[in-house]
């Protein structure tokens, strides 16, 4: 058998097998690298006699070409086999079920809280804030509140430390001090937040949430109080009237010092709020004790004004009909999903404070 027959069945051979791309590439380096069995014939051309050189070079060229042919359409085949395998691998799976998309939801408290800072800030009022912990003087004495006042008792107040120094704060009141402390007359803020108290049954929580209202200026007197909150409580509630009444009480922080009833009846078991012959107590105020201003530094000679105060979950509970106030501390996620708002279909009455 000739060398050239010899070199085309040995490389038939092994083509027959399983051959991968370093393999076949071996193989082609073999035949035609530099000192491959195909170049070595060629090299062999230069010493053959004249009458065999014709036949040898040509048989060589046919054998060249048809190896050559045979090595390129086995690495096309390698080459598209790997691509056919990669893509089976990486199919998508259009019959899987889209993931659920979860929507957050805007709790009761945080949607009520953004309607009553929008509802007074259209009358002038910004918002300012206090924390949550803070002195038993902000808390207490600044709003003169005496030593022996039931508030201040254990069982009433958490506090923090032995000494009673610090605390929760039991309502949002201090922010007025606070406010008073930082900035000169004239004052015009809300201060809505989270407020403690040991206390807890269906209407209390041990915290619960309070927004805070103080106007001082050169002529303020209890009438603008009124309208104030007449003005707040007919916006919050959606309603055209509302019957509301100031029952005389105390609080050392002010005088005269008020409580705000609002009249409500209940037809076929819901709530109307603004008519009927039934009150409800929402709020308390009055006019600034001088004693508070004069524990701030502000001239009660010349500043004066009124203060007030608004249990923010209940306003939520009466709007939104929700009747148990410990749910809105549960943290159970199908009550939120069922009470809570929509953070792209906000209310009617929502106007565009950012959150
Ligand atoms: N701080 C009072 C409370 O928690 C509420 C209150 C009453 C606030 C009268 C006021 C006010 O600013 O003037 O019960």
């Amino acid at each position: 058998m000739s060398d050239l027959k010899k070199i085309k069945d040995d490389f038939l051979l092994k083509l027959e097998k399983k051959l991968s791309l370093s393999e076949i590439n071996e193989i082609k380096t073999n035949l035609f690298g530099k000192n491959g069995l195909i170049s070595s014939q060629f090299k062999k051309i230069g010493s053959i006699s004249e009458s065999e050189k014709k036949k040898f070079a040509s048989e060589l060229n046919l054998i060249k070409d048809e190896l050559q042919n045979q090595i390129n359409s086995k690495i096309n085949e390698i080459q598209s086999e790997e691509i056919n395998k990669k893509l089976k691998k990486e199919k998508v799976d259009i019959t899987l079920p889209e993931r659920t998309f979860v929507q957050g939801k805007i709790h009761p408290v945080s949607q009520t809280i953004d309607e009553i800072s929008s509802i007074f800030s259209e009358i002038g009022f910004s918002v300012e804030e206090g924390p949550d912990v803070e002195t038993e003087y902000n808390n207490f004495t600044a709003l003169n509140t005496p030593d022996n006042h039931p508030a201040r008792d254990m069982h009433d107040t958490f506090y923090l430390d032995e000494k009673k120094e610090k605390l929760l704060r039991t309502h949002t009141s201090p922010v007025q001090i606070r406010t008073m402390l930082k900035d000169k007359p004239p004052f015009k803020i809300i201060a809505p937040g989270r407020t403690y108290r040991s206390d807890s049954d269906q209407t209390h929580s041990p915290m619960f949430h309070q927004v805070e209202g103080l106007h001082i200026d050169k002529d303020i007197n209890m009438g603008h109080l009124k309208g104030c909150l007449n003005y707040f409580i007919k916006e919050f509630f959606e309603v055209k009237k509302i019957k509301m009444r100031f029952r005389p009480s105390h609080f050392p922080f002010t005088e005269p010092s008020a409580e705000v009833d609002i009249g409500y009846e209940i037809k076929d078991g819901k709530i109307f709020i603004g008519e009927g012959d039934k009150w409800l107590e929402i709020l308390g105020c009055g006019m600034v004790h001088p004693k508070v201003l004069k524990n701030v530094k502000v001239d009660s000679t010349k500043y004066q004004g009124y203060a007030f105060g608004i249990g923010i979950d209940r306003l939520a509970m009466l709007k939104y009909g929700i009747n148990d106030l410990r749910a809105f501390f549960d943290c159970d996620y199908r009550w939120l999903n069922h009470f809570g708002f929509d953070p792209l279909d906000v209310p009617t009455n929502y106007r565009g404070l950012s959150r």
